[in-house]
């Protein structure tokens, strides 16, 4: 008799259908985390003039995060979930605008085309939040890995928990997550850490109030936040 375990937290893994969207919302605390404690370490007050894309925003929980700390957040999406501009990043043209950070949580069968375009448009860096078995695969390797390494690899010590197109204070997940980092400021070494437990540190009951997965609007606009609570939050 196998003992397969069949708890909650195992069935709700992140699978998804061929065409799906890959809509799966991050918990603010999971972005604060990235700035908190992985990325630009030692500047990280330079981030209020610094300017970061969010190219997969969906309802906007990662960009409206980011922009805690950057100057500025430009935000799209493929899909019009009622924030940021419309637009198939994959699509997007490499000579158009660069950013110094690209910053998002792809979806998963596209995050090498993502990894690949971001790095391209990045001045400083591009982090990217992905499940902890991404850096497996021999094809990976060979495809960005060997050739381009992340200068971090963080991985979370607490599980972040997400849910298709909502936020769930509540919810649980066996999947790991880390942020891959590519600095393009300090040294090319690969480094590993692990983001310290600071899901209750981090986390805000504010995070969870409003409901912004609400279905799609009928007009594209753009989101460029501007940075009014940086000192606040950081420092
Ligand atoms: C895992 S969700 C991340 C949402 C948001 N970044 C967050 O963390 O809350 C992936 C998002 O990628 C979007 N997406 C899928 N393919 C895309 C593409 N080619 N260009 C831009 N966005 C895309 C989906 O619509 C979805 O909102």
């Amino acid at each position: 008799m196998t003992n397969q375990n069949k708890s909650h937290a195992v069935m709700a893994q992140r699978s998804e259908a061929k065409d799906s969207l890959d809509n799966f919302p991050t918990p603010p605390w999971a972005t604060r985390a990235l700035v908190e404690h992985v990325i630009e370490r030692g500047n990280a007050r330079f981030l209020s003039s610094m300017s970061c894309l969010e190219p997969a925003c969906g309802a906007g929980h990662m960009a409206k995060t980011l922009a805690e700390y950057f100057g500025t957040v430009s935000a799209s999406d493929i899909y019009s979930y009622g924030y940021g501009k419309v637009e198939n990043f994959l699509d997007r043209d490499e000579n158009s605008e660069e950013f110094d950070w690209v910053i998002t949580n792809p979806p998963f069968k596209y995050a090498e085309e993502f990894i690949s375009k971001a790095l391209k448009i990045s001045n400083r860096g591009v982090a990217m939040l992905v499940r902890t078995v991404f850096i497996e695969s021999v094809g990976r390797y060979n495809r960005i890995f060997s050739k381009n390494p992340p200068q971090k690899f963080a991985q979370f010590s607490e599980r972040v928990p997400m849910v298709k197109g909502r936020l769930d204070k509540k919810a649980s997940t066996a999947t790991g997550y880390s942020w891959i980092v590519w600095e393009k400021n300090i040294s090319p070494e690969p480094r590993l850490l692990w983001v310290p437990p600071c899901r209750k540190s981090l986390e805000r009951e504010e995070d969870y109030l409003e409901d912004l997965s609400s279905g799609p609007v009928s007009e594209h606009y753009e989101a460029s936040l501007k940075l009014e609570a940086t000192q606040k939050t950081m420092f």
